[in-house]
Protein backbone atom coordinates (compact mmCIF):
# COMPACT_ATOMS: atom_id res chain seq x y z
CA UNK A 1 0.00 0.00 0.00
CA UNK A 2 1.24 3.71 -0.75
CA UNK A 3 1.72 6.49 1.61
CA UNK A 4 -0.80 9.25 1.20
CA UNK A 5 0.78 12.29 -0.09
CA UNK A 6 -1.33 14.95 2.04
CA UNK A 7 -1.68 17.64 -0.08
CA UNK A 8 -3.66 19.80 2.51
CA UNK A 9 -1.35 18.96 4.94
CA UNK A 10 2.09 20.22 3.41
CA UNK A 11 -0.60 23.42 1.51
CA UNK A 12 -1.22 24.85 5.15
CA UNK A 13 2.19 24.95 6.20
CA UNK A 14 3.25 26.73 2.80
CA UNK A 15 0.41 28.89 3.55
CA UNK A 16 1.47 29.09 7.10
CA UNK A 17 4.60 30.86 6.44
CA UNK A 18 3.22 33.36 4.09
CA UNK A 19 0.80 34.27 6.65
CA UNK A 20 3.67 34.91 9.00
CA UNK A 21 5.36 36.86 5.76
CA UNK A 22 2.44 38.87 5.37
CA UNK A 23 2.02 39.67 8.99
CA UNK A 24 5.45 41.55 8.91
CA UNK A 25 4.70 43.75 5.50
CA UNK A 26 1.61 44.54 7.13
CA UNK A 27 3.27 45.69 10.21
CA UNK A 28 5.44 47.83 7.93
CA UNK A 29 2.30 49.64 6.81
CA UNK A 30 2.10 47.36 3.44
CA UNK A 31 -1.13 46.18 2.66
CA UNK A 32 -0.11 43.62 -0.54
CA UNK A 33 -3.34 42.69 -2.97
CA UNK A 34 -4.04 40.09 -5.49
CA UNK A 35 -6.29 41.04 -8.21
CA UNK A 36 -8.43 38.09 -9.83
CA UNK A 37 -10.13 38.42 -13.06
CA UNK A 38 -12.84 36.22 -14.42
CA UNK A 39 -14.57 36.31 -17.67
CA UNK A 40 -17.84 34.71 -17.82
CA UNK A 41 -19.98 32.45 -15.78
CA UNK A 42 -17.77 28.93 -16.19
CA UNK A 43 -19.15 27.23 -13.14
CA UNK A 44 -15.38 25.90 -12.43
CA UNK A 45 -13.97 28.80 -12.99
CA UNK A 46 -16.09 30.67 -10.17
CA UNK A 47 -15.10 27.53 -7.53
CA UNK A 48 -11.34 28.08 -8.34
CA UNK A 49 -11.50 32.30 -8.14
CA UNK A 50 -14.01 32.19 -4.81
CA UNK A 51 -10.79 29.39 -3.38
CA UNK A 52 -7.96 32.01 -4.10
CA UNK A 53 -10.31 34.70 -2.56
CA UNK A 54 -10.81 32.29 0.57
CA UNK A 55 -6.61 31.35 0.35
CA UNK A 56 -6.09 35.61 0.45
CA UNK A 57 -8.43 36.16 3.31
CA UNK A 58 -6.45 32.73 5.38
CA UNK A 59 -2.82 34.27 4.74
CA UNK A 60 -3.56 37.97 5.19
CA UNK A 61 -3.52 39.65 1.22
CA UNK A 62 -6.22 41.42 0.31
CA UNK A 63 -8.08 40.18 -2.53
CA UNK A 64 -9.69 41.94 -5.52
CA UNK A 65 -12.41 40.64 -7.40
CA UNK A 66 -13.24 41.00 -11.41
CA UNK A 67 -15.91 39.34 -12.48
CA UNK A 68 -17.03 40.64 -16.01
CA UNK A 69 -19.61 39.33 -18.22
CA UNK A 70 -18.61 36.69 -21.13
CA UNK A 71 -19.39 39.59 -23.65
CA UNK A 72 -16.36 41.41 -22.64
CA UNK A 73 -13.95 42.09 -25.36
CA UNK A 74 -10.60 41.88 -25.83
CA UNK A 75 -9.68 45.25 -26.20
CA UNK A 76 -11.68 46.20 -22.28
CA UNK A 77 -10.15 42.99 -20.60
CA UNK A 78 -6.61 44.85 -21.77
CA UNK A 79 -7.75 48.20 -20.92
CA UNK A 80 -8.68 46.53 -17.05
CA UNK A 81 -5.01 44.76 -16.98
CA UNK A 82 -3.26 48.19 -17.73
CA UNK A 83 -5.01 49.76 -15.12
CA UNK A 84 -4.12 46.65 -12.35
CA UNK A 85 -0.22 46.91 -13.83
CA UNK A 86 -0.64 50.76 -12.99
CA UNK A 87 -1.91 50.19 -9.49
CA UNK A 88 0.58 50.00 -6.65
CA UNK A 89 -2.33 48.21 -4.31
CA UNK A 90 -2.41 45.01 -6.78
CA UNK A 91 0.99 43.03 -6.31
CA UNK A 92 -0.21 39.83 -8.24
CA UNK A 93 -2.36 39.58 -10.96
CA UNK A 94 -4.52 36.21 -12.18
CA UNK A 95 -6.38 36.09 -15.01
CA UNK A 96 -8.49 32.90 -14.55
CA UNK A 97 -8.72 30.52 -17.72
CA UNK A 98 -9.97 29.90 -20.20
CA UNK A 99 -11.39 32.85 -21.12
CA UNK A 100 -14.33 33.45 -23.91
CA UNK A 101 -13.44 31.80 -27.46
CA UNK A 102 -13.18 35.58 -29.08
CA UNK A 103 -10.28 36.43 -26.34
CA UNK A 104 -7.13 35.44 -27.38
CA UNK A 105 -5.51 34.12 -24.31
CA UNK A 106 -2.23 34.70 -25.50
CA UNK A 107 -2.64 38.39 -25.99
CA UNK A 108 -4.20 38.53 -22.66
CA UNK A 109 -1.39 36.45 -21.08
CA UNK A 110 1.58 38.90 -22.54
CA UNK A 111 -0.30 42.21 -21.22
CA UNK A 112 -0.13 40.99 -17.63
CA UNK A 113 3.04 42.92 -16.21
CA UNK A 114 6.08 40.32 -16.20
CA UNK A 115 6.34 41.53 -12.10
CA UNK A 116 2.52 41.09 -11.40
CA UNK A 117 2.27 37.62 -13.20
CA UNK A 118 2.15 35.10 -10.39
CA UNK A 119 0.63 32.83 -12.66
CA UNK A 120 3.96 32.36 -14.22
CA UNK A 121 2.90 32.52 -17.93
CA UNK A 122 4.11 35.62 -19.01
CA UNK A 123 7.03 34.94 -21.98
CA UNK A 124 9.90 36.65 -20.06
CA UNK A 125 8.67 34.88 -16.59
CA UNK A 126 8.39 31.49 -18.94
CA UNK A 127 12.16 32.03 -20.65
CA UNK A 128 13.22 32.52 -17.25
CA UNK A 129 12.20 29.24 -16.11
CA UNK A 130 13.76 27.56 -18.81
CA UNK A 131 17.40 28.93 -17.71
CA UNK A 132 16.50 28.54 -14.30
CA UNK A 133 16.76 32.42 -12.80
CA UNK A 134 13.06 33.19 -12.11
CA UNK A 135 11.10 34.81 -9.47
CA UNK A 136 7.91 32.80 -9.91
CA UNK A 137 7.44 29.32 -10.24
CA UNK A 138 4.34 27.98 -12.05
CA UNK A 139 1.78 27.13 -8.97
CA UNK A 140 0.96 23.04 -10.06
CA UNK A 141 4.29 22.18 -11.24
CA UNK A 142 5.54 24.32 -8.18
CA UNK A 143 2.99 22.68 -5.83
CA UNK A 144 4.28 19.18 -7.30
CA UNK A 145 7.95 19.65 -6.66
CA UNK A 146 7.10 21.05 -3.04
CA UNK A 147 5.34 17.56 -2.23
CA UNK A 148 8.17 15.79 -3.47
CA UNK A 149 10.41 17.30 -1.23
CA UNK A 150 7.70 17.00 1.72
CA UNK A 151 8.34 13.00 1.32
CA UNK A 152 12.26 12.73 0.82
CA UNK A 153 11.91 11.90 -2.64
CA UNK A 154 15.20 12.92 -3.93
CA UNK A 155 14.93 13.42 -7.87
CA UNK A 156 18.15 13.73 -8.59
CA UNK A 157 18.72 10.61 -11.06
CA UNK A 158 15.52 9.54 -11.08
CA UNK A 159 13.77 8.33 -14.27
CA UNK A 160 10.60 11.11 -14.40
CA UNK A 161 7.61 10.88 -16.96
CA UNK A 162 5.25 13.67 -17.28
CA UNK A 163 1.94 12.72 -19.02
CA UNK A 164 0.55 15.83 -20.80
CA UNK A 165 2.52 18.80 -22.38
CA UNK A 166 0.46 21.87 -21.59
CA UNK A 167 1.79 25.28 -21.36
CA UNK A 168 0.43 25.51 -17.45
CA UNK A 169 1.90 22.10 -16.27
CA UNK A 170 3.24 19.37 -18.69
CA UNK A 171 5.86 21.68 -20.07
CA UNK A 172 6.94 23.68 -16.79
CA UNK A 173 6.95 20.35 -14.95
CA UNK A 174 9.10 18.89 -17.23
CA UNK A 175 11.12 21.27 -16.67
CA UNK A 176 11.40 22.01 -13.12
CA UNK A 177 12.23 18.31 -12.53
CA UNK A 178 15.44 19.13 -15.29
CA UNK A 179 16.45 21.22 -12.93
CA UNK A 180 16.70 19.02 -10.32
CA UNK A 181 18.67 16.64 -12.03
CA UNK A 182 15.68 14.14 -13.11
CA UNK A 183 15.94 12.04 -16.44
CA UNK A 184 12.63 13.37 -17.68
CA UNK A 185 10.66 12.46 -20.42
CA UNK A 186 7.42 13.80 -21.46
CA UNK A 187 4.65 11.85 -22.81
CA UNK A 188 1.55 12.80 -25.05
CA UNK A 189 -1.12 11.67 -26.57
CA UNK A 190 1.13 10.62 -29.92
CA UNK A 191 3.27 8.76 -27.60
CA UNK A 192 3.97 5.41 -29.10
CA UNK A 193 3.25 2.80 -26.39
CA UNK A 194 2.48 4.93 -23.27
CA UNK A 195 2.39 2.11 -21.02
CA UNK A 196 6.10 0.84 -21.77
CA UNK A 197 6.95 4.64 -21.33
CA UNK A 198 5.27 4.74 -18.02
CA UNK A 199 6.61 1.88 -16.51
CA UNK A 200 10.11 3.45 -16.49
CA UNK A 201 9.25 6.05 -14.07
CA UNK A 202 10.58 6.21 -10.67
CA UNK A 203 8.12 9.37 -10.21
CA UNK A 204 4.97 9.65 -12.26
CA UNK A 205 3.25 12.66 -13.12
CA UNK A 206 0.02 12.39 -14.51
CA UNK A 207 -1.54 15.68 -16.31
CA UNK A 208 -4.01 14.18 -18.80
CA UNK A 209 -7.45 15.57 -18.02
CA UNK A 210 -9.33 12.09 -17.93
CA UNK A 211 -10.56 9.89 -14.96
CA UNK A 212 -8.87 6.38 -14.62
CA UNK A 213 -6.29 6.90 -17.38
CA UNK A 214 -3.44 5.11 -15.03
CA UNK A 215 -4.12 2.15 -14.29
CA UNK A 216 -1.78 0.00 -12.39
CA UNK A 217 -0.13 -1.84 -15.31
CA UNK A 218 1.18 1.46 -16.50
CA UNK A 219 2.87 1.83 -12.93
CA UNK A 220 6.08 0.65 -11.87
CA UNK A 221 6.56 -1.32 -8.79
CA UNK A 222 7.43 1.56 -5.91
CA UNK A 223 6.63 4.52 -8.21
CA UNK A 224 5.97 7.75 -7.06
CA UNK A 225 3.03 8.56 -8.86
CA UNK A 226 1.42 12.21 -8.48
CA UNK A 227 -2.23 13.27 -9.92
CA UNK A 228 -2.31 16.49 -11.34
CA UNK A 229 -5.79 15.96 -12.53
CA UNK A 230 -9.06 17.36 -11.53
CA UNK A 231 -12.37 15.27 -14.04
CA UNK A 232 -15.41 14.54 -12.68
CA UNK A 233 -16.46 11.19 -13.23
CA UNK A 234 -20.25 9.51 -14.13
CA UNK A 235 -21.13 10.03 -10.97
CA UNK A 236 -20.27 13.59 -10.30
CA UNK A 237 -17.39 12.92 -8.01
CA UNK A 238 -14.26 14.80 -8.39
CA UNK A 239 -11.42 12.50 -9.32
CA UNK A 240 -7.79 12.65 -10.64
CA UNK A 241 -5.80 10.89 -13.83
CA UNK A 242 -5.33 7.83 -11.76
CA UNK A 243 -7.07 4.55 -10.78
CA UNK A 244 -6.44 5.32 -7.13
CA UNK A 245 -7.61 2.31 -6.11
CA UNK A 246 -5.23 -0.38 -7.98
CA UNK A 247 -2.44 2.02 -8.64
CA UNK A 248 -2.18 3.09 -4.61
CA UNK A 249 -1.67 -1.61 -3.90
CA UNK A 250 1.59 -0.35 -6.81
CA UNK A 251 2.88 2.60 -6.21
CA UNK A 252 4.99 3.95 -2.79
CA UNK A 253 3.74 7.11 -2.47
CA UNK A 254 0.45 8.71 -4.16
CA UNK A 255 -1.54 11.54 -4.15
CA UNK A 256 -5.17 11.63 -3.19
CA UNK A 257 -7.98 13.88 -5.56
CA UNK A 258 -9.01 15.29 -3.77
CA UNK A 259 -6.83 16.94 -0.82
CA UNK A 260 -3.45 16.47 -2.88
CA UNK A 261 -2.35 18.71 -6.01
CA UNK A 262 -4.88 21.04 -6.07
CA UNK A 263 -4.30 22.61 -2.38
CA UNK A 264 -0.80 22.92 -3.22
CA UNK A 265 -1.36 24.96 -6.76
CA UNK A 266 -3.22 27.39 -4.62
CA UNK A 267 -0.94 27.28 -1.91
CA UNK A 268 1.99 28.39 -4.17
CA UNK A 269 -0.46 31.27 -6.09
CA UNK A 270 0.05 32.76 -2.21
CA UNK A 271 3.84 32.13 -1.95
CA UNK A 272 3.70 33.72 -5.21
CA UNK A 273 1.88 36.57 -4.67
CA UNK A 274 4.31 37.31 -1.32
CA UNK A 275 7.23 37.01 -3.94
CA UNK A 276 5.56 39.81 -6.31
CA UNK A 277 4.52 41.94 -3.35
CA UNK A 278 8.05 41.86 -1.69
CA UNK A 279 10.21 42.42 -5.08
CA UNK A 280 7.41 45.38 -5.85
CA UNK A 281 8.32 46.63 -2.54
CA UNK A 282 12.67 46.88 -3.26
N1 LIG B 1 -7.26 27.64 -15.14
C1 LIG B 1 -6.92 26.37 -14.76
N2 LIG B 1 -5.75 26.39 -14.09
C2 LIG B 1 -5.34 27.68 -14.05
C3 LIG B 1 -4.20 28.33 -13.49
O1 LIG B 1 -3.30 27.72 -12.90
N3 LIG B 1 -4.16 29.68 -13.65
C4 LIG B 1 -5.12 30.38 -14.31
N4 LIG B 1 -4.98 31.70 -14.43
N5 LIG B 1 -6.18 29.80 -14.83
C5 LIG B 1 -6.29 28.47 -14.70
Amino acid sequence: MAAIINGKEIAAKVKAEVAAEVAKLKEMGHNPGLAVVLVGDNPASRVYVNNKKKDCEEVGFASYEYALPAETTEAELLELIAKLNADAGVNGILVQLPLPKHICEQTILHAISSAKDVDAFHPENVGRIMIGDYSFLPCTPAGVIEMLDSIGCDINGKHCVVIGRSNIVGKPMGMLLLHRNGTVTICHSRTADLAEQTRQADILVAAVGKADFVTADMVKPGAVVIDVGMNRNAQGKLCGDVAYDEVEKVASAITPVPGGVGPMTRAILMRNTLTAAKEQLK
